[in-house]
């Protein structure tokens, strides 16, 4: 394994033994002979969509102290790492992702000193708190833009990306990840500016040296501050060429070839690395929507200037021909050659995930809402016992599905709203119900839906009206409930939590798949020198039998299953010496000697 021949004879003496939960929140790396041990590696990290978590002073919108007042119950799941979602000052065209100000928590979350509080809070729990860096682009309505666009002639005018443009119009082709094209014609400077995303999010010219000089002042702001991590905001769009060549009009993201990994990306972000992330023993996860397993190593790999990032393969699976616009089915044997290759191809860390704020929920998606409590701990089974970063997105460990959305009017995702109206304007559609069933299953609103605490009102997330409707299944899918149950989709997680710190095999042991071309079982076993733990999951909704090469189930020993105990086992391997029986969505984790 790669992380082997990364250490350093000191690391080696100083050997110690993991327990992540209970370290002591003093950083630094750990290593034993084996494998390169690091606190990120062996955490589990809990992803906080603030606005919707939880509302303490009633306007129906989560806040800080919301997330404070619900800290025994990241304990209780026992997680070791936050990240939340952005909370700075922002105008809230997308959620947050449009920053005012970098240096300021958005009063509608709380003040400074709640942030403050929280992550004291965090951090006397031993649990670590990583913050979100939207440096593609800023607000339109941040300082540098609002002086940037009064002349050519400001000393501001130089941090975003402007161009007179052609005789036909817009300087590109190039298309804004929310539809429409990616250039907005400003009056007063006569120019366009760039926008990737909203015409909102003005993209910033990190080509000017003045503009990276004061992002890493802002994160050693951060940093100093007390926090142990950023989760990097399409980090891969950064640089861009300046000859601005067209895209290829057949691509979903037209102009994605050109700033997707633009020339001058390492460059920058290995600057990055230099002047702020190397002096701090933190965590760095970078979204990268362009990166395939080929070229991840150049952002994350043992020498890249970031520790993770989160790849999109397995969330665009299931996007057709046209992209967002059509749904594809998509089969066991290539989503397991999706995760395969990056398990075994990368030399990086994975950072892994099966949904955030931009993604359905995973039931829906990757499971099946019939079968939704052992779809949900099936996955969960899954994302935890692969080699990398386990990524739980709130709601998830509840077993949460999508929201049965109904009309353009209830959606606020900039995506899904942007992505409609651009098709109207366009007389590609005439209305949204043209389309409802897809944006339903799309919107990255599904993910965005309040928390789900009790079977009160509006799901005990707020007491005034919830900014997004609460899912009405939120009687049946609960905190309360699934604390409650013993076999319930939260609780299962905390046995996976525990399973996962007591069996070192499953953080950094070698993965190898078993069956590739199996249609219903995904099989494979983590090792770490003599110890060897065999993963089965069922993802069809019938029993399955399968004989997997060289494993005895009487030579298994049955470690967790979502089925129940060991004591379940033996009727269902219905009589036969050399198989398994799986019943529906059924997961297992087994020791093999
Ligand atoms: C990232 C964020 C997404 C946001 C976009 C623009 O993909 O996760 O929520 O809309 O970047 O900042």
């Amino acid at each position: 394994m790669a992380d082997d021949q990364h250490q350093t004879p000191t690391e080696q003496q100083t050997a110690g033994h993991r327990s992540p939960h209970a370290e002591e929140h003093t950083g630094g790396q750990q290593s034993s002979m084996a494998v390169d041990r690091t606190w990120w590696k062996e955490a589990i990290v809990y992803q906080i969509y603030p606005r919707s978590f939880n509302d303490t002073d009633g306007d129906g919108i989560g806040d800080i102290p919301g997330i404070i007042e619900k800290l025994d119950y990241l304990d209780e799941l026992g997680v070791d790492i936050v990240w939340i979602n952005p909370v700075y000052e922002s105008p809230l065209a997308d959620a947050g992702y449009d920053i005012s100000d970098y240096r300021a928590i958005h009063p509608q979350y709380g003040t400074m000193a709640d942030w403050e509080r929280l992550l004291e809070s965090l951090h006397e729990r031993g649990i670590r708190l990583i913050m979100d860096l939207v440096v593609n682009h800023t607000s339109d309505e941040h300082f540098w833009f609002r002086q940037a666009r009064k002349s050519c002639d400001n000393e501001y005018h130089d941090y975003y990306i402007w161009h007179p443009g052609t005789e036909e119009g817009p300087p590109t082709n190039w298309t804004s990840a929310f539809g429409g094209p990616a250039w907005e014609y400003d009056e007063v400077v006569g120019k366009y500016y760039l926008h990737l995303f909203d015409e909102k999010q003005p993209d910033l010219n990190w080509e000017n040296p003045e503009v990276r000089e004061e992002i890493y002042e802002m994160m050693t702001w951060w940093f100093e501050k007390g926090i142990d991590g950023f989760r990097m905001d399409v980090i891969d769009l950064l640089s861009k060429p300046r000859d601005f060549p067209d895209g290829d009009p057949s691509q979903e993201w037209v102009g994605i070839e050109h700033f997707g990994g633009g020339p001058r990306i390492d460059e920058y972000l290995s600057e990055m690395h230099d002047r702020v992330l190397d002096k701090y023993d933190c965590l760095t996860v970078g979204e990268t929507v362009s990166v395939g397993v080929d070229d991840a190593d150049q952002y994350a790999g043992p020498a890249g200037p970031l520790d993770m990032l989160f790849h999109f393969e397995h969330v665009t699976l299931d996007y057709g021909k046209q992209g967002w616009w059509t749904v594809r089915d998509w089969d066991l044997p290539e989503f397991k050659s999706v995760f395969t290759r990056w398990q075994n191809q990368f030399d990086g860390w994975n950072a892994l995930y099966l949904t955030n704020h931009d993604q359905p929920r995973i039931v829906s998606r990757f499971g099946d809402e019939a079968h939704r409590r052992k779809s949900a701990t099936l996955l969960a089974t899954f994302l935890l016992t692969l080699r990398g970063t386990p990524f739980i997105y709130q709601g998830q460990e509840l077993g949460m599905t999508n929201y049965p959305f109904d009309s353009l009017a209830e959606l606020h995702d900039a995506q899904a709203v942007g992505n409609v109206q651009s098709a109207i304007e366009a007389d590609v559609i005439e209305n949204f119900e043209e389309v409802r069933d897809l944006v339903r299953y799309r919107t990255r609103d599904n993910t965005r839906t309040p928390m789900q605490w009790s079977g009160e009102a509006n799901a005990g997330f707020t007491t005034g009206d919830p900014w997004l409707p609460v899912n009405p299944d939120y009687e049946k899918v609960n905190v309360e409930r699934e604390r409650a149950d013993p076999d319930s989709v939260f609780n299962f997680y905390r046995d996976l939590v525990a399973l996962r710190d007591e069996h070192d095999e499953l953080v950094y042991g070698e993965y190898h798949l078993l069956l590739p071309d199996h249609e219903r079982i995904y099989a494979y076993t983590r090792t770490l020198e003599d110890r060897c733990a065999l993963v089965l999951l069922n993802f069809a909704a019938g029993k399955t039998t399968v004989t997997v090469p060289d494993v005895t189930p009487s030579a298994a020993e049955l470690l967790l299953g979502n089925y129940g105990t060991p004591a379940d086992l033996p009727g269902t391997q219905c009589g036969h010496h050399d198989s398994f029986t799986l019943r529906p969505y059924e997961a297992r984790v087994y020791r093999l000697d």
